[in-house]
């Protein structure tokens, strides 16, 4: 399990919105995520159960892209990781990986269910993802704030964006950066409701995992050797 005081599993439940209950979910739409945060859920959820759950649920994803990672990916770059348990989970099981995370640090008021063509949406707090993370046993990290620091400018083995680019928030947004982040050998990682789209995109697509019991139909992409 992971440790997570309840700060931190305050924000956890606004990334992983199937940890909380319908009830609370309900709370969370009528009273906006900053007031549901500061105020609401911090009387109706249990630290420790979060962090057991969000352990589950992250190894569940771990699992869905385990045979995508190899022992020789050394650079990792996370898009919109929240608090960054999947990258945890895979520091537990690889060595010598370093860890890049491009994250927001504010918690956006309103719940927006939609595509956000602005990308203001956001939920999350760099400081408390750098707790999580170092409580957690990641030691070799950098986090870059999206809306303010330049972004790092290497190449990366690895990109994984969960429920984050392309499911939020438009893939292009994120294109140029790309272009200079990813080698001919770079996997690509991420959930899209449009992945024939990326065959234009990409020289390989692969389907990792199809979400058909969801509202958006996702699909998870491994995706190598960006073409345009
Ligand atoms: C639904 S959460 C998913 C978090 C995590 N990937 C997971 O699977 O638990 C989406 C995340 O994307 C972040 N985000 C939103 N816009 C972003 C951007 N332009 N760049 C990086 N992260 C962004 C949000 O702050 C939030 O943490």
């Amino acid at each position: 399990m992971f440790k997570v005081d309840r700060k931190t599993a305050q924000l956890i439940v606004l990334q992983r919105i199937e940890l909380i209950s319908p009830l609370l979910k309900k709370l969370r739409k009528i009273f906006g995520r900053s007031i549901f945060t500061n105020y609401v859920s911090r009387y109706l959820i249990n630290s420790k159960d979060i962090g057991n759950n969000y352990f589950q649920i992250m190894s569940k994803e771990f699992n869905s892209i385990k045979n995508s990672i190899s022992g020789d990916d050394k650079t990792i770059l996370s898009i919109g990781g929240g608090v960054g348990g999947l990258e945890v989970i895979i520091n537990n099981h690889f060595n010598d990986m370093k860890f890049y995370f491009i994250e927001k640090n504010y918690i956006s008021k309103k719940v927006v269910y939609n595509w956000d063509m602005t990308n203001k949406e956001a939920y999350n707090d760099l400081k408390l993802q750098e707790e999580f993370l170092i409580n957690n046993g990641l030691k070799n990290f950098s986090i870059y704030d999206y809306d303010k620091n330049h972004l790092p400018d290497n190449k990366f083995d690895i990109i994984i964006s969960l429920f984050s680019l392309d499911y939020h928030y438009d893939f292009y947004l994120y294109l140029d950066f790309l272009k200079n982040a990813c080698n001919i050998k770079t996997k690509v990682i991420f959930d899209t409701i449009r992945p024939d789209h990326f065959t234009k995109i990409f020289n390989e697509v692969v389907v990792l995992k199809t979400f058909d019991n969801t509202v958006h139909k996702s699909k998870r992409l491994l995706c190598t050797g960006l073409k345009i």
